[in-house]
Parts: structure tokens; C-alpha cells; sequence
């Protein structure tokens, strides 16, 4: 953890949104030297008198352009860290590590014919940086992005992503992206309503999209809760595809959200 003030910048809060009383989104103002890749995470700190620095990894929501970050974060009452960020305002501080860190990225990748991008809670947030990428748009045929709630009043950015189809940077690739909101504690027109593994099973994800999933042209982002990425990668094992490595690209890139 950067404890040290060469190791951090301070940075400003610009703007928030506080889509439930347990998600909010920042904008904070950005380093011109912080380069990140989309899909890496950035740890941001806190200094709590007579404590010291606190610090949480963030998955960075913004694109590698923005002028600022943002991040998409859950307020978990108990927490140490997340109550206290979302009781800030706009023109408080919040501290960056320099370094962003991570290797859920689509560049890992082989070149496929289908990206999918599955996600639970606010592990949506490195989905939208990594669709603020004009190559990624260029390199798939079809791209699906699946986010999973509880209640429908999750399903936060709704209107972000409708624009993605209509970005002027990939305008002509827009068409590619389907959106498949999963709500699985009340029914909701118009969202599926199973968990993410059971409906790779069952094909409900293959019949929704018109799209079969196979290793051969699909490859996989997963993002959510530890046991979401455990369930899925298992049940993706056992259809045959494998953890893409630097020595050994294959079909599928995880990461934990906590
Ligand atoms: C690589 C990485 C990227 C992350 N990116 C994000 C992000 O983009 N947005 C975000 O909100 N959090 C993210 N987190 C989690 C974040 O670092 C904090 O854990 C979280 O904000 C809560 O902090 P806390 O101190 O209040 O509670 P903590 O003590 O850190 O966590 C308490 C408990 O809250 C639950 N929890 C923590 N994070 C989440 C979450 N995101 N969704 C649902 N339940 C959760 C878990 O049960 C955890 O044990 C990320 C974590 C990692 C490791
Ligand atoms: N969301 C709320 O309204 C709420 C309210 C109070 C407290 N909390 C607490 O906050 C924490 C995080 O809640 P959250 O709703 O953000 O995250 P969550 O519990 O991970 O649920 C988010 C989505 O992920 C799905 N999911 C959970 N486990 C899965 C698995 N193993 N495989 C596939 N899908 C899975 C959930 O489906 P299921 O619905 O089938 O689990 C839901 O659609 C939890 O500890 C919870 O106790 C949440």
C-alpha cells in the first residue's frame, strides 16, 4: 500500500451519482501521467485522523481518454472503506496510487469472433472502460455484455451503455453490442432472471444472443464475486475452455471483485 506522498497524487472529486443508497459512481480529476489499460484497477486511499491511510482497489469505469476517472463503488455499511468515500462531496479529496494494476484486460486475448463480457454488481465498471476501446469494437464480429442484480434498480449506467452503440469513435461497430441485463430477485420484463453459470449450461445466453458459444470463436471476460468467478470458470471448464496466459493464450480472463 503507497504510504509515502511520492507514491500517490490527491485528486478532486468532480462528480458523483448515487444510483441506490448502496452504489454510487466519482469522478475524480485525473494525473495526466496515470496511463492505464481498460479493464485495470486503481487503488484509492483515504487518511483518517489518528488512524492513517486506508486504501481499496477500484476498477477504473472511465476510458483511457477521459480527462478524469471514475469508479463505479458499492457502499457496504459495515465496511471500513466505502462508507466513508460515499459520504464525500464534490471538492473533496481522495488520494491515487500511482500505479494501476491488473491483467483483466481484452488484449490478453486472441483474436475470436464473439467477446463476452460477464459481470456481477459493480464489476460492470471495467466492462465499460474496456467498451471505451475503439480496437475492441474493430476485433470482434459480436460483443455481449451480461450483468447480473439482484432488484432492477441495479442495473445502474443503462443509459452509457445504450450511447455505446452510437459512439462516434466506433460508429460503424455499434450494432455489435448486446446488452443482457440478468435480475435475479424480482421478474423484470425484458431481463433474464437465472444466474450466469446456469444459463451458459442450460444455452439460455446462446438463445438469447443468437450466438453459440463455443472455444473456437467465443472468448470470455468474468468480474464479480469471488464465488460468481468460481461457479462460472467451473462451468466453463467442464465445456472446455481454459484460463488465457501470456505462454498459453486461450478463451477466458477472470477477476475477482473483491
Ligand atoms: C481487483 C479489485 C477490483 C475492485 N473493484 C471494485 C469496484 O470497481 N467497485 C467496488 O465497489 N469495489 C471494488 N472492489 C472492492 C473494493 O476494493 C472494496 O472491497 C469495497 O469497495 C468495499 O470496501 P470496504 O472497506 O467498505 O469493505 P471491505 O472490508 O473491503 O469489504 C467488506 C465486504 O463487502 C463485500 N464487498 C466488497 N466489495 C464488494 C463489491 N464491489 N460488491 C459487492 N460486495 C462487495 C464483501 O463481502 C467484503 O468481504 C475491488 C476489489 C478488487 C480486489
Ligand atoms: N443487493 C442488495 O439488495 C443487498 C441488500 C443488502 C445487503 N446486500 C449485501 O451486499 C453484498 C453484495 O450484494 P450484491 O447484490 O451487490 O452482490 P451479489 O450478492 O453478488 O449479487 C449480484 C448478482 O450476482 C448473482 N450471484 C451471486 N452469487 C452468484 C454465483 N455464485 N454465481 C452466479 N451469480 C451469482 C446474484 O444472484 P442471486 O440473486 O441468485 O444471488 C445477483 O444477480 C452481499 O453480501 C449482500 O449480503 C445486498
Amino acid at each position: 500500500m503507497p504510504a509515502s506522498a511520492e507514491k500517490f497524487t490527491a485528486e478532486r472529486i468532480l462528480w458523483k451519482q448515487c444510483w441506490t443508497d448502496r452504489l454510487i459512481s466519482l469522478r475524480l480529476s485525473s494525473d495526466p501521467a496515470f496511463r492505464f489499460i481498460p479493464g485495470q484497477f486503481a487503488r484509492l486511499g483515504l487518511q483518517i485522523p489518528g488512524t492513517g491511510f486506508i486504501w481499496r482497489a477500484y476498477s477504473i469505469v472511465s476510458a483511457s481518454w477521459d480527462e478524469y476517472l471514475e469508479f463505479y463503488s458499492i457502499v457496504v455499511p459495515e465496511g471500513e472503506f466505502s462508507p466513508r468515500l460515499a459520504r464525500l462531496e464534490v471538492g473533496d479529496e481522495v488520494l491515487v496510487d500511482k500505479t494501476p494494476h491488473g491483467f483483466f484486460t481484452a488484449d490478453r486475448f486472441p483474436d475470436g469472433e464473439d467477446l463476452w463480457l460477464l459481470a456481477t454488481g459493480t464489476a460492470l465498471g471495467p466492462y465499460l472502460s474496456i467498451l471505451h476501446e475503439a480496437a475492441v469494437w474493430q476485433r470482434f464480429r459480436h460483443i455481449v455484455l451480461v450483468h447480473s442484480v439482484r432488484e432492477a434498480v441495479e442495473l445502474s449506467y443503462q443509459p452509457e451503455i445504450a450511447a455505446l452503440r452510437r459512439h462516434p469513435l466506433w460508429a460503424e461497430h455499434g450494432h455489435k453490442l448486446q446488452y443482457l441485463p440478468v435480475v435475479t430477485r424480482e421478474t423484470v420484463p425484458g431481463a433474464l432472471s437465472a444466474r450466469i453459470p446456469a444459463m451458459l449450461q442450460d444455452g439460455t445466453l446462446e438463445r438469447a444472443t443468437g450466438l453459440t458459444l463455443s472455444p473456437e470463436r467465443s472468448r470470455i471476460m468474468i468480474c464479480g464475486s469471488p464465488q460468481m468467478v468460481t461457479d462460472t470458470h467451473h462451468q466453463l471448464k467442464s465445456m472446455g475452455y481454459q484460463l488465457s496466459r501470456l505462454s498459453a493464450p486461450a478463451q477466458l480472463a477472470l477477476e475477482n471483485g473483491w
